[in-house]
């Protein structure tokens, strides 16, 4: 049985206080907190058991890398991958798409060659491809959503042409939630030979993931909407594409010799980790997708999806509230405006002031705020310690902002 008061308090920070109301988290979409075991886990490992890693041989360095690349195996469970060697550490998703965008992209695209996008995407999957534009002149193509937020997967898979190189694409919207069906993309991409990256920034943080059932080449992840550290990630590579990418950052680590005159290089994964590691921070992950797990995706998925559920019924008495993009499948994240003159900063600060925590503004996704045609919204993004007297909590809030600003 999913308990969702026993789950809260595994979670110290929602025990607190803000500004005299007991706190109610959602900004998730931008930062999950993080489990007493997961803040445990890395004091202890500071504490009992630090040193860096793959340079030592005594005790405190070998038990340190044991910890360290035990995570990549743990990596792997969570998305279903069959080979921890196909989990390359980051700090987070960008570090993992610019890696793409410098060690795989780069080297084989030309002036004219294209990347399929849709307009649902993040600035982290958005701005290494716009350095390939500037500096390429590679051709960045845009997949609309429809006008509910959703995105038809044979659209994308129709924009792909001769000249297409690669489709980056979300498996579910930061700003609106949208689920996109990124396996029919898969499936329809490798049919025209296409690779596939899916960003998994929120995808994986709110669903079950399968890597084998999507069939993408890349797979991104971070840490910190997962419950884990800020600082840790992790970017899944197909054997094949790893062999065909050349390294990005050097350093430490990631060669094997190097002489005054050559350089040769480490066995992937650790050709493309240079430099000492977020040692801490991906011990810290892993004990966060153990506790996921531990918890089951699938029960993480139907909590949110019943969240979702109470709060579109209660959302629709309010007919000031513009919901954006508010798409029949998606998970429980909800952007939206109010009728009037109340900017979005306007609504999260008298939320803030009942101890509501939100996200407002352009969520990192300057693209789609632009194709729905609003300047600013604020976003409310539920995880899997929310319930719905916090929902509750939210609508009275909103209900207050309607009779400040109408
Ligand atoms: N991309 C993050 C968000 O959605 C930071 O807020």
């Amino acid at each position: 049985m999913y308990d969702v008061a026993k789950i809260r308090a595994d979670f110290p920070i929602l025990a607190r206080e803000v500004n005299g109301k007991p706190l109610v988290y959602l900004d998730n979409g931008a930062s999950a907190q993080k489990p007493r075991i997961v803040i445990d886990a890395m004091t202890h490992a500071y504490a009992e058991e630090y040193a860096n890693v793959h340079r030592g041989l005594h005790y405190l360095s070998n038990l340190a890398t044991e910890k360290y690349e035990g995570v990549r195996g743990i990596i792997a469970r969570f998305l279903g991958a069959p080979d921890p060697e196909e989990i390359v550490f980051t700090t987070g998703t960008t570090e993992g798409i610019n890696l793409i965008s410098y060690a795989w992209a780069a080297p084989r695209m030309e002036a004219g060659d294209e990347i399929v996008l849709s307009v649902l995407e993040h600035h982290a999957n958005i701005v290494p491809w716009h350095f390939l534009r500037e500096r390429q002149g590679v051709v960045l193509k845009w997949v609309e959503p429809a006008p509910d937020g959703s995105l038809d997967p044979e659209k994308v898979v129709a924009a792909i042409g001769p000249k297409t190189k690669l489709v980056a694409v979300t498996q579910m919207s930061n700003v609106t939630g949208t689920l996109v069906d990124v396996a029919s993309i898969c499936r329809g991409a490798k049919a025209k030979g296409v690779p596939v990256l899916v960003d998994g920034s929120q995808g994986a943080v709110h669903r079950p993931v399968s890597i084998p059932a999507i069939g993408c080449d890349f797979y991104a992840i971070t840490g910190h909407k997962l419950y884990g550290p800020s600082g840790s990630g992790a970017i899944w590579i197909a054997k094949d594409r790893m062999a065909e990418m050349r390294p990005f950052l050097g350093g430490g680590d990631m060669i094997r010799e190097v002489t005054r005159d050559l350089v040769t290089y480490n066995d992937p994964p650790m050709k493309f980790e240079a430099g000492t590691p977020g040692i801490v921070q991906q011990i810290g992950l892993g004990v966060a997708l153990e506790y996921l797990m531990a918890l089951g995706m699938e029960n993480v998925a139907a909590h949110e999806a019943a969240l979702r559920d109470y709060a579109r019924e209660r959302f629709k008495g309010l007919n000031w509230l513009n919901l954006q993009g508010d798409a029949p499948d998606k998970g429980a994240i909800f952007s939206f405006t109010l009728e009037g003159p109340a900017h979005a900063h306007d609504i999260s600060t008298v939320l803030d002031k009942k101890g509501i925590a939100v996200r407002a503004g352009t969520h990192c996704a300057m693209p789609l705020l632009d194709h729905l045609g609003v300047t600013a919204t604020c976003r409310a993004s539920f995880g899997l310690y929310n319930t719905t007297e916090e929902v509750d909590r939210l609508v009275e809030a909103l209900e207050l902002c309607h009779e400040l600003f109408a």
